[in-house]
């Protein structure tokens, strides 16, 4: 039986392979310096552990509602409407395992088959392997390092066509680490808003951006989806937890995707998200000085073993690095690094080709082996 069209299209995410490897390479005695995966090193806040043990005891154990706790809807409406000043509604917020299956809810509830959705290259990958999957069409277009991967509102206002429906921005971003100023928002919302379509704003890494306040797409218009989750400021990749904030009328198509595919987030975890986000703003914060700290560290050392970043990365936890004094072919380079360095990075082409020759450092680990890493490949760059 050949397998699907749809499934074949999906790009593997390289990335994960390296982590195989570097599993592999760690588990015959090698020490590997792990700076590839985002996911944080800092253990989930032992208040939001707490609640969720108690919520456990307390029996909440079964399905919620597919659209989420209405506890946790609320908070997340009152988290936004503190944070930012916006007033989303609890009836507007669908809650979901994770800030990935938000993404089918959006894109299932807005694409037709060839619908088109723009997005920067480089991007987070899930964004256009999603949208091809349910038969829309990813536009890719170029941002530059030098730019700090900002879109040129220009470039976008001409990449729409009648069959757009979304701008995909991510901001802080994965893999750059970079943010969109309040101009940048601005200037896409008034597009938004001439043209008809949506902003998708995938505001995941919000909590973690070093130089200022975060911005959500809602200050700016309300044709906007906001997708969010707790994986990353707070420390809870496998706790699977995230949702959508919605406008009212995308509300009940996504309900309808939730409760056939998905059914509902998990019951305690969600009552552990109320928790964090009503008590756990202060070990957020905690936790973004410790990548700050680390962020300080890792860009200038970077930079002196002769790779190039353009921008200074203000958010997220990632470096987004222009390796091409090294080689051109970021996968054969970051292979090389883990072979012949014992440093697991991941290769730029995995967002796009806009990232071919970059290299993404997650200072998602200590300072400690953050700077050994660095020794690592200033040894290899002086040695190879
Ligand atoms: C930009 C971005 N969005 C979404 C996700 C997935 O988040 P979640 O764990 O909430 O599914 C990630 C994970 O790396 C990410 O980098």
């Amino acid at each position: 039986m050949p397998v699907s069209r749809r499934a074949q299209a999906i790009r593997p995410f390289m990335v994960m392979d390296v982590v195989a490897r570097a599993k592999e390479l760690a588990a015959s005695g090698r020490d590997v310096i792990r700076l590839e995966i985002g996911d944080p090193d800092l253990p989930t806040p032992d208040v939001i552990k707490r609640a969720a043990e108690e919520a456990m005891e307390h029996g909440d154990t079964g399905y919620t509602q597919s659209l989420g706790l209405p506890s946790l809807r609320e908070a997340v409406s009152a988290h936004y409407l503190a944070t930012y000043g916006v007033d989303a509604g609890p009836d507007q917020v669908v809650v979901t395992q994770g800030t990935s299956p938000a993404m089918l809810l959006l894109f299932g509830s807005l694409l037709d088959p060839g619908d088109e959705v723009i997005v920067s290259d480089p991007c987070y990958p899930a964004y256009p392997n999603y949208i091809s999957f349910l038969g829309g069409v990813p536009v890719p277009i170029r941002v530059r390092a030098e730019e700090g991967f900002r879109f040129r509102p220009e470039e976008v206002r001409a990449a729409i066509t009648p069959r757009t429906r979304a701008i995909m921005i991510n901001s802080p971003a994965n893999p750059m680490g970079t943010t969109l100023e309040p101009q940048d928002l601005e200037a896409l919302a008034a597009i938004a808003e001439e043209t008809g379509v949506y902003i998708a704003s995938d505001e995941i890494y919000h909590g973690l951006y070093f130089e200022g306040k975060d911005r959500s797409i809602l200050e700016f218009t309300d044709r906007a989806f906001v997708l969010n989750g707790f994986s990353k400021a707070y420390a809870m990749t496998g706790w699977r937890l995230g949702y959508m904030i919605a406008p009212p009328e995308f509300v009940r198509p996504a309900e309808k995707i939730q409760q056939n595919f998905f059914l509902c987030a998990n019951h305690f975890v969600q009552v552990a998200g109320v928790v964090a986000l009503t008590e756990a703003q202060g070990d957020v914060s905690r936790m973004r000085d410790v990548y700050d700290k680390r962020r300080r560290f890792l860009v200038p050392a970077l930079r002196e073993i002769g790779l190039v970043v353009a921008t200074e990365p203000t958010g997220a936890f990632y470096v987004f690095a222009d390796a091409r004094n090294w080689s051109e072919d970021s996968l054969g380079l970051s292979y090389r690094l883990l072979e012949e360095a014992g440093v697991a990075v991941a290769p730029g082409i995995d967002f796009g080709r806009g990232g071919e020759g970059f290299l993404r450092f997650s200072y998602a680990t200590s300072l400690e082996r953050l700077s050994a890493g660095v020794e690592r490949l200033r040894g290899w760059s002086t040695s190879a």
